[in-house]
């Protein structure tokens, strides 16, 4: 009886190694809930750095097919970096703020916004911490003014 469970076992051990998944944690991109979630909180924050009178100047003149490839970019980029399936074809992000001048206030203020909606998605502690991992070390490329 002991050799059969130990065969199970390791049975299972053997499977879980092969299919890659030997017990490792959930990714972020599946604790935050996949791809709807990510989505989601990225409309919001989006919607919340278009419509802020301190971003205005940044967001005029994008034709909706413009708004929509930069949107699909924002997710692509969550996705791929929270360790979901997805592939981000977008362009470096230092060449695609380049030029913009966005100042250390201005990305402060957008770190703001950002935990504000990681908090209206309730999204926990923990979860929170691993996405200002990602977002944090941004600032270098987004950045260009003090
Ligand atoms: C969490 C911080 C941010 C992330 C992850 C992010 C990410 C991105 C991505 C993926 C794109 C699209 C790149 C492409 O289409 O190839 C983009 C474009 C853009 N971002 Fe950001 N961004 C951030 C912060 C900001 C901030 C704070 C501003 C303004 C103050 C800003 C303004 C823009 C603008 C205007 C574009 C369009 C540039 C263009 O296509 O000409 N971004 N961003």
């Amino acid at each position: 009886m002991i050799r059969i469970r130990h065969a199970i076992a390791s049975t299972v051990v053997a499977v879980c190694l092969v299919s890659g998944t030997a017990f490792a944690a959930d990714s972020l991109y599946k604790r935050v809930g996949g791809y709807d979630a990510l989505a989601a909180v990225t409309d919001d924050f989006i919607g919340k750095l278009a419509t802020d009178k301190d971003f205005s100047r940044f967001f005029v003149g994008f034709s909706e097919d413009s708004k929509k490839r930069i949107r699909q970019n924002v997710v692509d980029l969550f996705c791929q970096a929270t360790g979901g399936p997805c592939f981000y074809v977008g362009r470096d992000l230092k060449v695609a703020h380049a030029g913009l001048g966005i100042t250390k206030a201005e990305w402060d203020k957008s770190v703001m916004l950002f935990t504000d909606t990681l908090n209206k998605f309730k999204v926990p502690e923990q979860e929170q911490k691993d996405l200002a991992a990602i977002v944090i070390p941004l600032e270098k490329d987004i950045v260009e003014k003090p």
